[in-house]
């Protein structure tokens, strides 16, 4: 029998349902502490605006891998002009594709499985990072306040996307995922979360047109339909899920009605033929916010939409009639990711800032060992480039203990 708390005092989460496989499209994983897609800002450029996975970058995700686990790649522009971060690699040259060529031979090297995360930034970038060109949106509403460059969105605002240029999107979306697997990748993960550019059709707070893409919630899920469309037309379904955050304030998306537009976009996913079924979908938790603590969103969601009750329980029990798996994140730990399994409220959980502190998470988790704290100041990039990101070091006895 194993004893009921570890030598450090933790509860050892072996027995409970995140330690049991799971099958997860095509893939059968062999437990349940699941990698998010990370923005780390540490791949080296390699020509204007294209990064590149170097040694560094193999090193870190090739840390992180575990027999059976499962690791989403940071978020990676499908094109030059889906960018909007430096230090951040795409997937849209040879020699990206080359590059994470390493990555995903370092991952399986230890039996493990990792997609590609699918990004278009949409509005959130600016001419600067694009050679010149505009950014795109669903409408010409920039986000308040100032872009990386410290100038203001404003000065620059979105150019509202044609429909031509919508099914030129549609298509890069595909031709990215065919590059993953180029690249070794054994799936891809659509970003349709985080006030990027499918979210950004999706928040009613953005998309204000009145053509074929906007005004109602049908006409504004359509592009993210048929971006998954497209994407499991071109690699199969059972290599594709996406990711979406239907209370999501960051880069100022205020849904007026989360609940319900949300409940409707799970309804269509649940209810695509096979074929363009994903397996399975990832959401973000009302309460985690980039900026707000879990507090301060709580408050000010339950101030917005005080007759609705915020929890990601519906979309889950909507896209289970339709087999489709869901992967819960947001402020998880080891005291409440094994319930929200267990309850069946989500079949694996996503952990982000303890997975960059410890790359050896799901060992920790199983065996109830301490939590190396992580360090914010070192998300976004550091000084140097492996500070934060490839020196937090694996389980050792007498590794310093942090509750958590
Ligand atoms: C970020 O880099 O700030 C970022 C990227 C992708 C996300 C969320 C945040 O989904």
């Amino acid at each position: 029998m194993p004893s009921r708390v570890s030598p450090s005092g933790f509860k050892p989460l072996n027995e409970t349902t995140l330690f049991k496989p799971l099958k997860l499209g095509h893939l059968d994983l062999e437990h349940r502490v699941l990698q998010a897609p990370l923005t780390r800002m540490r791949a080296p450029e390699e020509s204007s605006g294209v990064y590149v996975c170097s040694d560094i970058n193999v090193e870190y995700y090739g840390q992180r891998a575990s027999k059976g686990g499962f690791q989403l790649t940071e978020a990676c522009p499908i094109s030059r002009l889906a960018c909007g971060y430096k230090g951040v690699p795409g997937i849209f040259t040879p020699g990206q594709i080359a590059g994470w060529k390493r990555v995903t031979d370092a991952v399986h090297a230890k039996g493990g499985f990792i997609y590609c995360q699918l990004w278009h930034v949409g509005r959130a970038t600016v001419p600067d990072f694009l050679d010149g060109h505009p950014a795109v949106s669903s409408s010409d509403i920039p986000i308040t306040g100032n872009a990386l460059t410290g100038a203001p969105y404003a000065n620059t605002p979105p150019k509202p996307m044609t429909v031509e240029d919508i099914q030129e999107a549609t298509k890069e979306f595909a031709a990215a995922a065919k590059r993953a697997l180029e690249a070794g990748f054994d799936g891809v993960e659509i970003h349709g979360a985080n006030g990027y550019l499918l979210d950004q059709f999706l928040h009613d707070n953005v998309n204000t047109r009145t053509d074929a893409y906007g005004g109602s919630v049908e006409k504004r899920c359509r592009f993210p339909i048929e971006v998954i469309k497209a994407v499991t037309e071109a690699i199969g379904a059972d290599k594709v899920g996406i990711r979406l955050s239907p209370y999501n304030y960051f880069q100022d998306t205020r849904d007026s009605n989360p609940n319900q537009h949300w409940a409707y976009l799970c309804e269509q996913l649940a209810s695509l033929p096979k074929e363009n079924r994903l397996s399975y979908v990832h959401m973000v938790e009302p309460r985690f916010d980039e900026v707000l603590d879990e507090s301060a969103k709580l408050g000010s969601l339950e101030k917005e939409t005080s007759s609705n009750k915020n929890s990601l329980t519906p979309f889950r029990q909507i896209l289970a009639k339709g087999d489709i798996k869901f992967l819960a994140a947001g402020n998880y730990n080891r005291d409440n990711a094994a319930p929200k399994v267990e309850s069946g409220d989500a079949d694996a959980i996503i952990f982000g800032r303890w997975f960059i502190a410890n790359p050896d998470l799901p060992r920790r988790l199983a065996e109830g060992l301490p939590l190396n704290p992580y360090d914010r100041t070192t998300f976004y990039g550091a000084d140097p480039p492996s500070k934060g990101y490839v020196d937090y070091p694996f389980f050792e006895p007498g590794s310093k203990e942090v509750t958590a």
